[in-house]
Formats: structure tokens, sequence, C-alpha cells
């Protein structure tokens, strides 16, 4: 009988790509996927550790999944735990002295190993019942191996993604913002070579997927080998896949995320102007306006040359839509760099944005600077950056009623009968139509637009 796998995913859309990847890897192990917790044999917990709420949520799931595994084994039966993502990596010895419970911690770099470490945590089960370890520790598996994880994934998939399909193009940061911790649970950038990008886009499609996000911590960092063995840059990635594609799959949409502002270069602003499937939105943080901040964080570019990538974007794509993500309360920052973060909002113009309070992190260099700035000081930042961000989305949405956007419907809504999409311009569109199911691809009439959304009707019954 199957194996029943359920996998809990969190943090950035890196982990969702993972977590399908985790789930393929143990595929051909008998374990099929579940979404219904209480009857998993095996759980993953997918982790973040981007922030410190993000970080505490494991501790008290685990508390949950601890208490499933002994009423599981007081009926003779079991759960296998793993943690895996950026918390096992970054804590795994942590979390293996704290939840001896857990029989797995694997870190970000070691999915393809899953086989491998489970038979080693079912041999320690065995040998430690009953035994003086019978409340042994987990397996810790968090080194960085000297391969990439991605030559070793097997190239089955063994769920289809839905419309929207994920596919991994880069990983890694060497950029080492000051506050951040992806550089240390994700390790140096890597760039996976063109022609394995391109199999794995065939098979994406061979699933059924409508549009494909291409993703990487720093993904306009990529630099893969093309097959004529020269560095390719994203941009000609992107045309190359575009072309590629166009005859076979000619409405498919492309994107990329997360970009850097230091690896925005001239070619792939041009592609946001030539590549027809690349779909007109940008996800481009820059964290701050001040260029004193910006210092502070390492971000390695001023306020003033963010505005101008910005610029040349929209004279490349004069409809792009721009998103950003934003910290309040870095180490120093006065009210005055905090002012010109909102200049630089109001002059960037956001179409969507996510925005926090500054976490301090172990083992960053942030969390050892001086002039901690206050915690309600921060929050109160926060709500008046919020406002202004909420402003501009819903100027933004608002400026699309009456227009048709085209919409891929990925799930159902909360009403009946209703399903939500994603505009070319990735907001989420609601429309409820009888006819209506997941997949489809139709132009919407768009009625209103509010903060967070839009709502609107299917324009005609063909394709848009
Ligand atoms: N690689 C991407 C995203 C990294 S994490 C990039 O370079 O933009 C996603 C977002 O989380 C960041 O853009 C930043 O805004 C936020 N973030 C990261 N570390 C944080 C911290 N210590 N406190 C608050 N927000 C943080
Ligand atoms: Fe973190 Fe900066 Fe790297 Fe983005 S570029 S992952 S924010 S260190
Ligand atoms: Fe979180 Fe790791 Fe992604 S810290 S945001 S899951 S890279």
């Amino acid at each position: 009988m199957a194996k029943k796998l359920f996998i809990k995913t969190h943090g950035c859309q890196m982990n969702v790509y993972d977590s399908a990847r985790m789930a393929d890897v143990l595929a051909p192990l008998g374990y099929a996927k579940t979404e219904t917790p209480d009857d998993a044999d095996m759980v993953i917990i997918n982790t973040c550790h981007i922030r410190e709420k993000a970080a505490e949520k494991v501790f008290s799931e685990l508390g949950h999944w601890r208490i499933r595994k002994q009423t599981a084994q007081a009926r003779g039966g079991d759960v296998t735990i793993a943690v895996a993502g950026c918390v096992a990596q970054a804590e795994g010895e942590e979390l293996v002295n704290r939840a001896p419970f857990v029989d797995l911690v694997i870190g970000s770099q070691a999915y393809h190993r899953l086989p491998e470490l489970l038979a080693r945590a079912e041999r320690a089960r065995v040998k430690g019942s009953g035994g003086p370890h019978a409340a042994g520790q987990g397996i810790l598996a968090t080194e960085f191996p000297a391969e990439s994880k991605f030559d070793h994934l097997p190239d089955e998939i063994s769920t289809a993604p839905g419309p929207v399909g994920y596919l991994a193009i880069q990983e890694g940061c060497d950029k080492f913002c000051t506050f951040c911790v992806v550089p240390y649970t994700r390790g140096a950038e890597y760039s996976r070579p063109a022609e394995a990008i391109i199999r794995e886009a065939e098979r994406l499609m061979a699933t059924g997927v409508q549009e494909i996000a291409l993703l990487g911590q720093n993904v306009n960092a990529w630099h893969g080998e093309g097959p004529d063995g020269s560095a390719w840059s994203l941009g000609r990635l992107l045309r190359v896949l575009n072309d590629r594609f166009a005859q076979s799959h000619p409405r498919l949409r492309w994107r990329y995320t997360t970009s850097h502002p230091r690896e925005m270069d001239d070619d792939l602003i041009a592609a946001h102007g030539e590549v027809a499937g690349l779909m007109p939105f940008l996800h481009l943080p820059i964290q701050a306006g001040s260029d004193a901040v910006l210092k502070a964080m390492n971000r390695g570019h001023r306020a003033e040359d963010y505005l101008r990538i910005v610029e040349k974007l929209r004279a490349a794509r004069p409809d792009l839509a721009l998103s950003g993500d934003f910290i309040t309360g870095f180490p120093g920052e006065t009210d005055a760099d905090f002012e010109q973060t909102l200049q630089l909002v109001r002059e960037a113009r956001y179409a969507a944005a996510y925005s926090f309070k500054y976490s301090a992190r172990p083992g960053t260099p942030g969390s050892l600077l001086p002039k901690q700035v206050p915690d309600a000081v921060s929050t109160e930042r926060l709500h008046a950056l919020q406002a202004l961000l909420q402003q501009q989305s819903e100027a933004f949405n608002r400026a699309c009623e009456g227009r048709v956007l085209d919409v891929l419907f990925e799930r159902p809504g909360r009403q009946p009968g209703q399903l939500i999409g994603r505009s070319q311009y990735m907001q989420a569109v609601y429309v409820s139509d009888p006819g209506l199911r997941i997949g489809d691809f139709l132009p919407v009439t768009i009625a209103g637009g509010y903060a967070n959304s839009l709502a609107g009707e299917i324009a005609r019954r063909e394709a848009a």
C-alpha cells in the first residue's frame, strides 16, 4: 500500500519548488502526497528562517507532530517526521537536540539524499528501539555538498503542479545583505545549465502548465552554461525559452523572481520589451530609500540607481507593473531616512509590495549593529509605509476597471462557483461563473479594482 506523505511548506516560492521536488524524490519509494495531515505516514515541514516569527512557527508545529507520532506509536505504527528548509539548515543542531523525536533534519542542499537518509533513520529506529538510545536523536544532514543537488534530483514530476509551474534556475546568494540569512541557509550562487532548464520546462509543459515562473534567490544573477559552453545571461535564456516554445505553446506565460537591482542588466531590461510571453510584471526589491541605510544593508546600490532601472524598464515596457520588498527599522534608520523610503515609493510607483519590520537574525552582521531601532518606531513606520503602498496598489487596480485582462485561473475562491486567477500584472482576479474551471485562461472584463484584488466577468467564451 502506498505510504502517505504530507508536506507543509513555509517561506518563499523556492520552498514550494523544493517541496515538489522532495515529493518527486520520495515517489519511487512508494510515497504518495496527501493533503490531509491526519493520515500521513511521513511529514516534511519545509521551513523558513527569514524572520523570527517564521522560524518560531516550526517549534510550535513540531509540538503537534510529536503528539501525532506518540499516538501512532502507541498503536504500533509510526509517523516519520522530517524538518527541511532554511530553519533546518540554520538551526539543525538545535533542532536535533531540542526535538529528539524528529527523525530527520535535512538542509536545503540535501533533498536528493532523502532515500538514503530515510533508510538510515529507519535503521537507527530499529536499533534504538528498547535500547539505551530509544529516545536518541534524529539524523542531521546539513552540510553543503560539492556538487549541486540539481544534478541528482529525478527527472520525473510526480504530481502535476496545476496551471502554474515553478522552475528553479538559480539558487543561493553571494550578496550578503547585512539583515539576511539566505546566504547562510542557501549557500553560494549557483546557476543551472540552460539545457537542464529547457528539459525541465518541457516536462512541466507536458503536465499542462500554462505559466512558468523561473525561480532563484537572485534569479537575475543567473549565468548558466549555454549549449555552446559559454555563460548565458537571463535575458538570453528568456528569449531562447520563449522562441523555443512559441510554436507549441503560443500562449505560455513566463515570469522570473526574485531579482536584485545590481543584476538588472540592459539586455534583461530590453527583454521586457521584446519577449512576447514575458509578463509585464517585475518583483524588484529595494528594501529602503535612504542611501545611508542601503549602504548599511550592504545592498550595493543607491536609491537613484534603482530609480534609473525602473525608468529604463518602463521605457522598454510602458505598462510594467512594479513590485518590491521593504524593511522598516533597520539599525540606524532615522526619521529622515525613513522619509526617503516614502519618497522613493512615491517616485517608483508600485503595483504591489511586501513590507516587513526589521527582524534581527542570529548570525547576520545587522544583528550586531549599534542603534537597533525600538520596536514601536519600526511598527509606526511600517504602518505609514503600508498605507502609502496600499494607496498605490489600489490606484493601480482601480485604473484597470473597464479593461479586459488575461486571466489564468488557478484556485477556487471562498464562494461557490468563484475562482481566483492572476492577470498578466500578477493581480488576483475573482470571477464567479458556473462554467469556469481551474486552468481556464480567459479574457476578463474588470468591474472592480480594490487594494489587493480585482473582480470581473468573463469577456467572451473563446480564447483571448
Ligand atoms: N532574494 C530576495 C528575497 C530575500 S527574502 C531579494 O534579494 O530580494 C525576501 C524579503 O524578506 C527580502 O526582500 C526582505 O525584504 C525581507 N527580509 C529579509 N530578511 C529580513 C529581516 N531580517 N527582517 C525583515 N525582513 C527581512
Ligand atoms: Fe538576502 Fe540580499 Fe541575498 Fe536577497 S540579495 S537573498 S536580501 S542577502
Ligand atoms: Fe525563507 Fe529560506 Fe525562502 S529563509 S524566504 S525559505 S530562502
